[in-house]
């Protein structure tokens, strides 16, 4: 395994490569670890962390200041994986100005060495002004959840002519602006296939289809982590979720009839030291 940081460069320089780019998220330094020991491409410090780590009904209630937290313990654990910081809800939209300072916090303090945001057309400025200050920004397009309530739902957008138009143009005008690549959420698998034939720049899916030039999902789907709903798109690659139970249940029990800790798990005294010690009290 190549073990050299994997760069903006070469992922840009990936597009139509017979090896796809691989991109996964993690939200914290152990699970960073891990992945960072794999020939894993890129690390989302995703804004999926309110959902999957903080327990939130949706992504809007993350702050920047979540995101920075947790994109520095992830660059901890990732030397050589790229790290993207995803920028939360209200962190961008304002103004180019409030983009620009808070992309760099993100570059800054969370150690990240991208930054993602969501939307199309509308966030061009952001965009332009972010990479012009030297930042390297991923675009986010399609079922961009941050927009839940704009959508009415999490529904797969794209489906007709008219948002499937709008969505292709999103992905030229964010392109035009200067993203190094394109993460294509909830469009039919179509529509990608023809926006990342159009491109210069790669494009990664989550539920886009296997036509993209990469994948992402969330991590803890791919565990088998989150049970509560597993969308269409998702595989789950383990069962995370029975075996840390059933590893937790076996805990319980050792402990409660003391097979757990066992001699082998325990400090003893040398002999007669603690008497001695008593004796000296
Ligand atoms: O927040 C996130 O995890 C994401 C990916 C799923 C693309 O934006």
């Amino acid at each position: 395994m190549d073990n050299r940081p994997v760069t903006v460069p070469e992922i840009s320089g990936r597009k139509n490569s017979r090896k796809k780019i691989t991109a996964l998220t993690a939200y914290d330094y152990s699970f960073a670890k891990l992945l960072d020991a794999t020939d894993l491409d890129i690390i989302l410090v995703g804004d999926s962390l309110g959902m999957v780590s903080l327990g939130h009904e949706n992504t809007l209630a993350v702050t920047l200041e979540n995101m920075i937290d947790h994109t520095r313990a992830v660059k901890q654990g990732a030397k050589r994986a790229l790290v993207v910081g995803d920028m939360p809800f209200m962190s961008y939209q304002v103004s180019v100005e409030q983009a620009v300072t808070n992309a760099g916090r993100l570059i800054q303090q969370g150690g990240a060495s991208a930054v993602k945001l969501e939307g199309g057309a509308r966030m061009a400025d952001r965009v332009q002004a972010i990479v012009q200050a030297g930042i390297p920004v991923m675009g986010h397009i399609g079922l961009t959840p941050q927009s839940v309530h704009q959508f009415g739902g999490y529904k797969v957008q794209g489906k007709n002519y008219l948002d499937s138009r709008q969505i292709r143009q999103d992905a030229h005008d964010l392109q035009n602006a200067g993203i190094f690549a394109l993460v294509l959420e909830g469009i039919p698998g179509e529509l990608a296939e023809e926006i990342t034939a159009e491109l210069k720049i790669p494009t990664i899916g989550i539920g886009a289809g296997s036509k993209c030039d990469g994948q992402i999902l969330v991590l803890h789907d791919l565990l088998g982590l989150n049970q509560d709903f597993v969308p269409k798109f998702v595989k789950q690659y383990a069962q995370m979720a029975d075996s840390l139970k059933n590893a937790v249940s076996e805990y319980i029990q050792d402990v409660r009839s003391e097979t757990f800790p066992a001699q082998e798990h325990t400090y003893h005294s040398k002999q007669g030291k603690l008497k001695q010690v008593n004796d000296g009290d």
